[in-house]
C-alpha cells in the first residue's frame, strides 16, 4: 500500500469495503457454488475451482446447468481425476473454449495426486488452466486468503469508482493497484464476489443503476456525470469473416464423425469432417469423397477472433464402409439418434441440426 496516503484516504478505502460487504450480505446472488455470506464457512474448493474455470469467458446463466451436471456426475476432484478425458470433453460441449476442459482434467489429476488443492495464489497459479484471475479468486473465495481479484465486472466498478480515464488495456495496471487499495485484509472472498455482483447487477456496462448503489456517494465516475462511459475501451477491431465447409456422410442411420486433433481450434472434440478452415483462413472447399454432394445451406458462428460461415454438404451415398480408405481419417460411425451424446461443439451441433432438419423435410 502507498505510504504517502493520508489516514483519511485509508479510512475512506476501508469504508468502501465495509459498505460493499454490508450490501453483499443483503443482496448476494444465490449461485450454486456459493455459501451465502455471513455463515462463516468456506465453500468446497473443488466447487469453487470448477465454477471459476467454467465462468472464464462465460456467463453465470450459461454455466449453472453445466455446473449441476458436472457436480452430479463427478462430485469431487478424485472422481473428476478418474474420468476419461473424452467423457469430460463431451460433457463440456456447448460451453466453448475447449482447452479449458482439457486443462480441467489435467488439473484434477494433479490435485488428486497431491491430495488436495493448494491454498496460496502462487501455488494455485502453477496448476493447469489457472491464470492470475482464477488463482486469486480461488485463494480468496475457497481459502479466505487476501487476494486481489479483478475480472471484467470488477474492472468496470473500479474504473468508475476512481474515474480512471486511461483506456483499456493499458489501464489494467492502474485498476489493479486501485482494487488492491480497497481490498480488505479479511473477507477477501466475500469482497471479491460482492464486487462481481455489484458489477453484474448494479454497475452494469450500460445504464448503471446508481440510485441503488452502495458506493454511489464515493463514486468519482458518477460525480463526473457519465459513469457509463467508463472504463474507456480501445476502438473495436472488426472480426474477420471466415468460410468453411462441413461434410455430412450418412450410412444405415449413422453419421461419420471425426475426432479433431488435440491442439488447434476445438482440439480433441468430435466434429463433422470439414475442409480445414481455421482461425487464420478459409477452408479448401475440397470434398473428402468422390461422388455427388448436395448443398444444404450454411450456419454462422462467432468465435473470439472471427466469425465463420460453415456451409454444409450432404453426401448422396452409398457411403463406404467403416475402415474404407476414402473416409476422412480418425472417425467413427455415430448413431444419429444418439447424436446429442457425441458432445459436438456448438458450431457443428448447428450444422448437424441443419442436416437433420433437411432429412425431416425430405
Ligand atoms: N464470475 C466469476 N466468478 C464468479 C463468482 N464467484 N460469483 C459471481 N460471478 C462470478
Amino acid at each position: 500500500m502507498d505510504a504517502s496516503r493520508t489516514s483519511t484516504e485509508l479510512q475512506a478505502d476501508g469504508d468502501i469495503a465495509r459498505r460493499l460487504l454490508d450490501w453483499y450480505r443483503a443482496h448476494a446472488r444465490s449461485l450454486p457454488w456459493r455459501i451465502p455470506p455471513g455463515e462463516g464457512a468456506l465453500p468446497d474448493p473443488y466447487r469453487v475451482w470448477l465454477s471459476e474455470v467454467m465462468l472464464q469467458q462465460t456467463t453465470t446463466a450459461a454455466v449453472a446447468p453445466y455446473f449441476a451436471k458436472f457436480t452430479a456426475r463427478w462430485p469431487d476432484v478424485q472422481a473428476l481425476a478418474a474420468a476419461a478425458e473424452e467423457d469430460v470433453m463431451a460433457a463440456w460441449a456447448g460451453l466453448g473454449y475447449y482447452s479449458r476442459a482439457r486443462n480441467l482434467v489435467a488439473c484434477a489429476r494433479q490435485v488428486a495426486e497431491r491430495g488436495r488443492f493448494p491454498e496460496s495464489e502462487e501455488e494455485l497459479r502453477g496448476l493447469p488452466g489457472l491464470g492470475a484471475y482464477t488463482a486469486a479468486a480461488i485463494a480468496a473465495i475457497a481459502f479466505g486468503r487476501r487476494a486481489v481479484v479483478v475480472d471484467a465486472n470488477v474492472e468496470r466498478v473500479v474504473a468508475r469508482l476512481f474515474a480512471v480515464e486511461e483506456p483499456l488495456p493499458a489501464a489494467r495496471k492502474q485498476i489493479r493497484a486501485l482494487a488492491d487499495q480497497i481490498t480488505p485484509a479479511d473477507n477477501a472472498g466475500d469482497f471479491a464476489q460482492a464486487m462481481m455482483d455489484l458489477g453484474a447487477t448494479i454497475c452494469t456496462a450500460r445504464a448503471p443503476k446508481c440510485l441503488l448503489c452502495p458506493l454511489a456517494s464515493a463514486c468519482r465516475g458518477r460525480a463526473n456525470g457519465d459513469p457509463a462511459r467508463l472504463p474507456v475501451k480501445p476502438p473495436k477491431k472488426a472480426k474477420p469473416e471466415r468460410a468453411g465447409t462441413a461434410w455430412w456422410i450418412e450410412r444405415d442411420g449413422a453419421v461419420w464423425l471425426v475426432s479433431r486433433p488435440g491442439s488447434g481450434m476445438l482440439g480433441g472434440m468430435r466434429a463433422l469432417p470439414d475442409d480445414g478452415w481455421h482461425s487464420g483462413g478459409d477452408g479448401t472447399g475440397q470434398a473428402p469423397l468422390e461422388g455427388q454432394w448436395t448443398p444444404a445451406g450454411a450456419v454462422r458462428h462467432t468465435f473470439t477472433h472471427f466469425h465463420i460461415s460453415l456451409s454444409l454438404e450432404l453426401f448422396e451415398g452409398p457411403a463406404p464402409e467403416a475402415g474404407a480408405d476414402e473416409l476422412p481419417a480418425g472417425g467413427e460411425w455415430w448413431p444419429i439418434d444418439r447424436l446429442e451424446e457425441a458432445g459436438l461443439p456448438t458450431l457443428f451441433a448447428k450444422a448437424a441440426q441443419l442436416a437433420l432438419a433437411q432429412s425431416e423435410s425430405a
